[in-house]
């Protein structure tokens, strides 16, 4: 097992990282505040990995709450279900939320914690690849709103995160090549280097080979905690981690949610990305045809779906959290390992970026 740690004084948490966590008592009870305990998954995972939960979480309070599926549940009347069923279980304020899941239900259950009698502890038990490299660690907590993704949230950060890589065992090909947009966008934001080992190893990743995906875990949660213990309230450098996500998640919303999953929209967004980059002369060709390669590679989508065209991105992209004070701000790249947050790029070559994705 390895374990790292997110450094944010008093909230600092571990980050564990090996084959079956989930059956370690201790690496769960120890984070454990209060008996009453609130384990939240949804109906895929629950006959996966529920029992196993149930019986670590043996002698505290125990109840749990079975979400439906998929992006589209991502929103105000489920996360209001975890509610009512802490309030019919008379649940205090010392209780503990579980999160069970990928990144759905890590990040209704953290946003539920967040509010529950103003807030109540919670932990990350990521079950896909995409959730136990990004979205369990840091803090991020929301649901989405109809017209704009993750839109309605807040930071609170959990008491601690555990990796059982074994449960990438179950997940699917799709689901997995989703996960590996976000490995690729931490070597393309902050480490040329393990960009260069994830093209040298992509046959392995997708293989399901276990040294190489703990590698990639590890790196990767590694720089996500570095960006993160320096600034957990993105006031600067942690929107990096957005790399894509703006071109993304109008692809996610405009497309419905469920539709796309968030890691091909992101992988097509920081395609847009590089691509804008090298009309600004920052990147090369060369590396966009290198990330082209490794997406592709890696199973994931390059380009947007058809429909979403210029006018239809602009609508979009005009709500994102970077817009400040009305001016989009983009992710963009000034070489492979090396991301600015700018709202200081051209319109015109924007244009030609969407007009050419269209
Ligand atoms: P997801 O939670 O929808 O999970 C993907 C699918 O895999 C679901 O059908 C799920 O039921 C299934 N699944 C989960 N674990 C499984 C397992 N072990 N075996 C078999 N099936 C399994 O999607 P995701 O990709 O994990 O997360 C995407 C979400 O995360 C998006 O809503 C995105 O906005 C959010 N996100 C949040 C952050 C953050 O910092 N909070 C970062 C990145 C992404
Ligand atoms: N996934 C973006 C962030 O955590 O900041």
């Amino acid at each position: 097992m390895k374990t790292l740690a997110v450094n944010l004084g008093v909230r600092s948490y571990p980050i564990h990282i090996g084959e079956g966590l989930l059956r370690k008592p201790e690496l769960i009870t120890d984070h454990i505040r209060g008996r009453q305990v609130l384990v939240v998954t949804n109906e895929t995972i629950a006959p996966l990995y529920l029992d196993t939960i149930r019986g670590v979480l043996n002698g505290f309070d125990l109840a749990s709450v079975i979400l439906p599926d998929g992006e589209q549940y991502k929103n105000i009347d489920t996360l209001n279900s975890v509610f009512t069923s802490l309030l019919e279980h008379r649940f205090n304020r010392r209780c503990t939320l579980v999160a069970l899941g990928g990144g759905v239900v890590g990040d209704i259950t953290g946003f539920a914690a967040a509010c529950y009698q103003r807030g109540v502890a919670f932990l990350q038990l990521p079950t896909t690849l995409l959730a136990q490299v990004d979205s369990s660690v840091g803090g991020k907590t929301g649901v989405n709103h109809p017209l704009g993704k993750n839109m309605i949230g807040a930071f609170h950060q959990p008491g601690c995160v555990v990796i059982d890589t074994d449960t990438l065992d179950t997940l699917d090909q799709r689901q997995l090549a989703a996960g590996f947009a976000e490995v690729i966008k931490y070597g393309l934001i902050h480490d040329a280097r393990f960009f260069t080992w994830i093209e040298q190893n992509i046959e392995q990743l997708k293989a399901r080979d276990k040294l190489s995906l703990a590698y990639a875990i590890e790196k990767s949660c590694t720089i996500k905690a570095e960006i993160v213990a320096a600034d957990e309230r993105e006031s600067g450098q942690r929107a990096l981690l957005n790399l894509g996500h703006t071109f993304g998640h109008a692809i996610e919303t405009g497309t419905g949610y469920g539709n796309w999953l968030h890691g091909e929209a992101v992988a097509a967004g920081m395609l847009m990305a590089a691509d804008l980059s090298a009309r600004h002369q920052w990147l090369p060709r060369s590396d966009v045809a290198r990330i082209e390669n490794l997406l592709q590679c890696a199973g994931l989508p390059t380009s947007p779906p058809a429909g979403m065209d210029e006018a239809r991105f602009m609508e979009l992209m005009a709500i994102d959290k970077k817009v400040l004070d009305g001016g989009l701000r983009l992710v963009l790249l000034k070489a492979i390992g090396t991301a600015v947050v700018t709202g200081d790029f051209s319109s015109a070559l924007l244009s030609q970026t969407l007009t050419r994705a269209a």
